[in-house]
């Protein structure tokens, strides 16, 4: 809801506040950002007198807080806005105009859809240059962006036109960020909140190497308790943000799109990506629940919330660039018997691609490999039972390849840049290539009845030049790719509403709320080893809800790490997500399918707990975590353990997000105990010396089985929360009793919560 008295404007979400007001001088002071208040009439307005400050007719910018900022304001702190105006200065002085409910959207770029919008518009005091700010309230979120407007009868420049700014009081904060890099992605890095703390990306992308969301929390907040605000972009190019303490100990985030230089003719506007700023007065968990459910209801496209997404088979880590008709249906054989409703053919099945040297941009099929090409892969698939899924890297261009060779002069960028991964990127700023590239994709899709693109982009923008536009225009480049990815993006999945879009950038390289408009869901990181991911996938869940999140059980040892974790771990990490396979099926074992069947059909049968439960974690040590799902109906939760320690306590676990006055069986699911995982000590027991790894042992292994008790309790959804229940009992380095767990290194077990 928007409330407008007077001067002041009080947006509310369902949980929260956003207040602000225009001072006499017409400048807009930010006043409030918490949780909903019976009034805002008294709102406090902490301002010092500075000595040595700029004044604006009385208003110390410095001193106080403010809603949006620019050069020559008098305000030390980073700005949102930055012009060169037609006289070449950059001192900009915005004062408010008027303000009206608006429907607007920023034009080209992604946006959350719903809520109610209010725009303030400001203009320059010495020219026709204003900047209107937009504020959009909608589920938990304040959606904020900004536009300018150029009405001077002269060119300007834009070098800076970042998406919020939010000032927070003086404070004892933390700021949050996710770093990593390729297959190590979302790394969360904390640290007090002192001086300038940046997080960007300059690669173009919005990047493994640092996210674009950003957590600030009060020093003693925690998961369940304590202030915490986020700010996250809808953008996936290179983007800038900052958090600064002042001299005063105020703080102010920005964020945005990264600094550009955009030529902005007389006449016309500019618009900046949308943020999403959130509060929580209940620590980290309620601000990753905010943002959850603003993923789910607010960015995803209404066709895809809530649609069930089918489990894949993926040849890439099975096949890679050897793939074949015949090894396909073969791969296809065993998914449809194991349950999977997807094969996607990864990367390797185009014209002349046989390594990752050659070949992109040529979208039509290798005969050799795929006779008859995806009409007849697919016919065959269907009598199987199984879907068609299609991986493409359509932004991209290898120099060894027809289309380069017509049109070399498509790259972005000269031909002696910095590589990566042997391959240039397609400048999409250009309406012809953008052409092409829906063309290419639009292609395939057309030629068969193909329901799910794996869409890949694997190198970053590093020489954004750009022969298709003047020296004057270069700054715009970078900005432009991204426009033109969207427009394709846009148009691919409107005029193929039926197709599944899978983003992927080398794993985790571009995992931004901007592509997720489009793109539902994303692969999180080409590292599929259970143990990474247990890391990989906690980080992603600050922001990014498990429907979204692409989870795939791979062999092991992993092709990553070389580590070898157990089948049901892989699995139970994988189904906080959305679950596939990516390892060769054919090689399994005959108990290995019949594992990995039941883990489908178990996944099949809680499709909508696994994929659009509410995620909860509870326990995150160095050592141990505890993740849950909850629907009104049933949980499910996975306790994982990296190193289990002899002679320790059970663990206690909590529940979460179950209600309080309901009752509740709690079952942990069995995991087999096998012989060979106790090694030499069988001797303790065994009448005959089995030496570890013989054929005795093994056949010893076949004879005798032992039983995993589960763990089963009734108890209430309070006492479940607040209480906790032990972890089922296991081998803890003394005496093995009957019906215990043998956990090993990376283990697991799901505990299952239904309502009595
Ligand atoms: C990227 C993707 C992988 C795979 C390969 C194929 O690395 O992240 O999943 O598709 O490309 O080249």
């Amino acid at each position: 809801m928007i409330t407008i008295d007077k001067s002041c404007f009080v947006l509310e979400t369902e949980r929260t506040a956003y207040a602000f007001a225009i001072t006499a001088q017409g400048l807009p002071r930010h006043l409030y950002y918490g949780p909903k208040l019976p009034d805002y009439s008294a709102l406090p307005i902490p301002q010092a007198t500075v000595g040595g400050a700029a004044f604006i007719e009385g208003d110390q910018p410095e001193s106080m807080a403010q809603e949006c900022s620019a050069p020559g304001w008098g305000d030390s702190a980073p700005y949102m806005v930055s012009l060169v105006l037609p006289d070449g200065g950059t001192a900009c002085s915005f004062r408010y105009v008027h303000c009206e409910r608006s429907d607007q959207v920023p034009q080209g770029l992604p946006h959350a859809q719903g809520g109610e919008t209010l725009k303030i518009v400001l203009k320059e005091q010495s020219w026709d240059v204003y900047l209107e700010l937009y504020y959009t309230a909608v589920e938990d979120a304040i959606v904020r962006w900004c536009r300018v407007v150029n009405d001077c009868g002269e060119a300007i420049r834009v070098r800076r036109l970042l998406s919020a700014q939010l000032d927070l009081p003086r404070g004892d904060y933390r700021l949050t960020t996710y770093r990593g890099a390729w297959a190590r992605e979302m790394t969360p890095l904390t640290q007090p909140l002192h001086g300038a703390l940046v997080w960007d990306s300059s690669f173009g992308i919005s990047s493994s190497r640092c996210n674009t969301l950003a957590v600030v929390s009060h020093a003693d907040a925690n998961e369940h308790e304590g202030s915490v605000w986020c700010t996250n972009l809808l953008y996936s190019g290179g983007h800038y943000g900052c958090a600064h303490e002042s001299p005063f100990g105020r703080v102010r985030l920005v964020q945005g799109m990264a600094d550009l230089d955009w030529l902005l003719p007389a006449g016309e506007h500019f618009d900046s990506p949308q943020a999403a700023l959130f509060y929580a007065s209940d620590g980290f968990a309620g601000a990753r629940q905010a943002m959850h459910r603003f993923v789910e209801r607010a960015l995803i496209a209404p066709a895809w919330q809530q649609a069930p997404r089918p489990i894949v088979v993926n040849s890439w880590e099975s096949l890679y660039f050897r793939l074949s008709r015949a090894k396909l249906l073969q791969l296809g054989k065993e998914a449809a018997a194991i349950g999977a409703e997807v094969l996607v053919v990864d990367d390797g099945w185009f014209i002349g691609r046989k390594d990752d040297k050659r070949a992109l941009g040529d979208w039509t099929e290798d005969e050799k490999k795929l006779p008859g090409g995806f009409p007849r892969l697919q016919a065959d698939l269907k009598k199987l039972g199984i879907d068609l899924g299609v991986w493409v890297e359509p932004e991209m261009v290898s120099e060894e390849s027809n289309l380069f060779r017509a049109h070399g002069d498509w790259i972005l960028g000269h031909r002696n840049q910095a590589m990566g991964r042997n391959q240039f990127v397609l400048d999409l700023g250009r309406t012809e290539v953008q052409n092409h590239v829906y063309e290419s994709v639009a292609r395939i899709l057309r030629s068969a009845d193909i329901r799910y693109i794996k869409w890949d982009m694997n190198r970053c923008l590093t020489d954004t030049f750009s022969p298709a536009l003047p020296a004057s225009r270069q700054g715009e480049i970078a900005h432009r790719y991204v426009l033109g990815l969207y427009q394709v993006c846009r148009r691919l999945t409107e005029d193929f509403p039926h197709v599944l879009f899978e983003g992927c950038a080398s794993g985790g390289n571009r995992p931004d709320w901007g592509m997720l408009c489009y793109f539902p869901q994303f692969w999180c990181s080409d590292d599929t080893d259970a143990e990474a991911r247990s890391h990989i996938q906690s980080g992603y869940y600050a922001a990014y809800p498990p429907s979204t999140l692409s989870c795939h059980v791979s062999a092991c040892p992993n092709h990553q790490t070389l580590r070898t974790t157990p089948l049901h771990s892989r699995f139970h990490l994988s189904c906080f997500g959305l679950l596939g396979y990516e390892l060769d099926l054919t090689a399994l074992t005959r108990e290995e399918k019949a594992a990995v069947r039941e883990q489908i059909a178990l996944y099949k049968a809680h499709r909508p707990l696994f994929q659009f439960g509410q995620f909860h974690a509870t326990l995150a040590t160095g050592n141990e975590l505890f993740w849950m799902l909850t629907t009104g109906q049933e949980a499910v939760g996975v306790h994982y353990v990296r190193h289990p320690q002899p002679n320790a306590l059970p663990t206690v676990l909590h529940a979460a997000g179950l209600e309080g006055g309901a009752s509740y069986t709690v079952r942990s699911v069995p995991q087999a105990v096998k012989l060979e995982q106790f090694g030499s000590l069988v001797n303790m027991l065994s009448p005959v010396h089995l030496r570890q790894g013989s054929a005795l042992h093994a056949l010893a292994g076949k004879v005798v089985r032992f039983e995993e008790k589960p763990l089963a309790l009734t108890a209430s959804g309070e006492s479940l929360m607040a209480a906790g229940f032990p972890q089922v009992s296991r081998f803890n380095g003394a005496a093995f009793e009957e019906g215990m767990a043998a956990m090993g290194d990376w283990d697991s077990r799901l505990y299952w919560f239904e309502k009595v």
